[in-house]
């Protein structure tokens, strides 16, 4: 299975991303509490994590023209431990991303916003790289993790582009490649959309239970 046969070193290689995992999770979690403790709707919807398989990050690695070894792994990948946050509204992501940079137990330390910036396949979410403290039993390891923040809309462009682009292994026919990209932007489009409604809604006077108004009506 490990090609160079440093089994007992990806063994620790795992070990360690699967403990950054689990600190990144209790911090998520910590914030999902908060939010609901707050009474107004939670901006987070989901949250998934994965710790990436030997056989992807060997395939990255000759990928990058690189020998597939347990030092490599740590320098050219910085998605071994990956959590996605799924969220309602682009707004959210924003939310999200300022809750994360004050949090003091892990560091934000590069932000790709391909929701400005769009990849050319027409791919969008927000991708923050932490930094997260992993305290061994005679150490402290830093270990990065791919935090990728994304609406329910941006996720399942996502999920199913990547389901479809598989199976050409990655080289879909170019007239694939752009009914997907115009996809893409119908779920911008989609994304936009639900924002104006939820803006227009909080906006309105909102009455609880009992009737009576928790917002003054703006007109
Ligand atoms: P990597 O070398 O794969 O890390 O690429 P990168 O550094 O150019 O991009 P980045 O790390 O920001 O994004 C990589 C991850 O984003 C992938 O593992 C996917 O989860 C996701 N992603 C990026 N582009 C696409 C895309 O076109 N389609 C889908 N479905 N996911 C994408
Ligand atoms: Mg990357």
């Amino acid at each position: 299975m490990y090609k160079d046969m440093n089994k007992e070193e990806w063994q620790q290689l795992f070990l360690i991303h699967g403990f950054a995992i689990e600190e990144i999770k209790i911090i998520l979690n910590r914030l999902y509490e908060t939010y609901e403790s707050q009474g107004e709707s939670n901006p987070i919807e989901h949250i998934k994590t994965r710790l990436k398989s030997y056989e992807s990050i060997a395939r990255k690695l000759e990928q990058k023209e690189k020998p597939v070894n347990v030092a490599n792994a740590k320098r050219y990948l910085n998605d071994i431990a990956g959590v996605r946050i799924i969220c309602a509204f682009t707004s959210d992501i924003y939310g999200i991303l300022e809750a994360l940079i004050h949090q003091t137990d892990i560091k934000v330390i590069d932000i790709k916003d391909y929701i400005q910036n769009p990849k050319a396949s027409g791919y969008q979410s927000l991708h923050i790289l932490v930094d997260v403290r992993v305290q061994l039993s005679d150490c402290v390891e830093r270990v990065p993790v791919e935090v990728q923040i994304r609406t329910i809309a941006m996720d399942y462009w996502a999920t199913l582009e990547h389901k479809l682009r598989y199976k050409y292994f990655d080289k879909a026919p170019a007239h694939i490649a752009l009914e997907l990209k115009k996809c893409a932007s119908i779920i911008k489009d989609l994304d936009r959309k639900m924002m104006t409604i939820k803006e227009e809604i909080d906006r309105y006077e909102v009455k609880d239970k009992e009737g009576n108004s928790t917002k003054n009506i703006e007109k």
